[in-house]
């Protein structure tokens, strides 16, 4: 028998809250790394959840809008290349045993340690909760910590906002293995993009970022009609007046959007005039360049993404109780896992009183002794 400790299986969990279609920031973001991780054929086994229940932590007295995004999401997914056959999809509520790891990680967080969360923090400012915190939603990075640990994650690939998130979780794995003198929870690590353009995608008004009350996002599910009207709209360098003017790159989100989707290749096709996107720069910058030809082109360019999204996604359409099969299989697959890792995780905190004939047998000659 080996006594060398057996490498950690590379395992993928990762999720997002099913409050709205997803749009490009979140395919810059995470989805297109998703995809491709997928497809590395590196990972043993890979988790895609829709985190309804986080959903609700914020949405509580609107669960009608946290069940219809269930299908937007699930098609978003199926329709950018997530495989079903690779990857499972499943929708957090229908896994229990989430909930009862969280009962007990609950114990390892102190409250003063929430409250340092920054993305927690600027969460309730933004939402305005003040003095009027659901505990739910205070305490949902430790229900986060659930969904990762329940799989023995190692690897979750997500954009940069969930970071803190990521950080709370490995605090609460070194404390559960540490308390209860265990190595039944594993280590994950954040996964995000390393390319600069892709870590928060701007809203096309120029906005740090895309957001659903912002109205600033383009959805994958956009008909190519939005998509040109939603480009041609995009915030771009506001002293660029003149054609002759000079124009700015920096903040323009024609251009930051550019640097997230624009390939060489596509110049050869759309824009032969200039080699890739360093010259079509150059050219901006020293002014001559109008706004219009650049947004025309970027459209072009959103499009050799958007089309195949779209196309898949309206295979998929054709056919919702399938989608639904798609998500019922998946909860079944987590939930085996999950119920397996809460197992172990219960025998190494020693509450796993009828399955321990032991503990039974120790008792019985204990009290049979008076
Ligand atoms: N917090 C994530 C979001 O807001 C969603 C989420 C829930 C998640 N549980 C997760 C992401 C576990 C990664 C891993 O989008």
């Amino acid at each position: 028998m080996s006594t060398q400790a057996a490498q950690p299986k590379k395992i993928i969990l990762t999720g997002d809250r099913p409050t709205g279609k997803l749009h490009l920031g979140h395919y810059v973001g995470s989805l297109r790394q998703r995809v491709a991780l997928q497809d590395s054929g590196e990972f043993e086994e890979i988790y895609i959840m829709i985190a309804d229940a986080q959903a609700l932590t914020d949405n509580f007295d609107n669960p009608e809008k946290v069940r219809r995004n269930i299908i937007e999401v699930a098609l978003d997914y199926l329709s950018v290349g997530i495989d079903p056959a690779k990857t499972h999809i499943f929708v957090q509520s229908q896994v229990p045993e989430l909930f009862e790891m969280t009962a007990y990680y609950m114990n390892l967080v102190t409250v003063a340690r929430v409250q340092r969360n920054p993305t927690v923090k600027s969460e309730i400012a933004m939402r305005g909760f003040n003095n009027d915190i659901p505990c739910g939603f205070f305490t949902y990075p430790i229900s986060q910590a659930s969904d990762i640990t329940a799989f023995k994650a190692t690897t979750v690939p997500v954009g940069e906002d969930q970071l803190p998130m990521l950080e709370q979780t490995r605090e609460i794995v070194r404390s559960f293995n540490r308390t209860y003198n265990t190595d039944v929870l594993v280590m994950p690590e954040a996964l995000i993009p390393t390319d600069k353009a892709s870590l928060r995608l701007p809203g096309t008004d120029g906005n740090a970022k895309m957001s659903k009350s912002l109205g600033n996002c383009i959805y994958l599910s956009d008909t190519p009609q939005d998509v040109a009207k939603k480009v041609k709209g995009a915030y771009t360098d506001p002293t660029h007046i003149h054609l002759e003017d000079p124009g700015k790159v920096e903040g323009n989100v024609v251009f930051t959007y550019l640097d997230a989707f624009c390939r060489d290749e596509h110049f050869a096709e759309y824009w032969p005039e200039y080699a890739n996107l360093e010259e079509l720069k150059a050219h901006y910058m020293r002014g001559g360049l109008g706004d219009v030809k650049c947004k025309k082109f970027l459209t072009k360019v959103l499009e050799e993404t958007l089309a195949p999204i779209r196309a898949r996604r309206a295979e998929y359409e054709k056919d919702i109780p399938a989608v639904y099969d798609i998500l019922r299989e998946g909860c079944a697959a987590a939930r085996a896992t999950a119920g397996a890792t809460l197992h172990e995780m219960k025998d190494a905190m020693r509450i796993n009183y009828f399955d321990d004939a032991e503990l039974v047998a120790q008792q019985a000659a204990e009290y049979g002794k008076e």
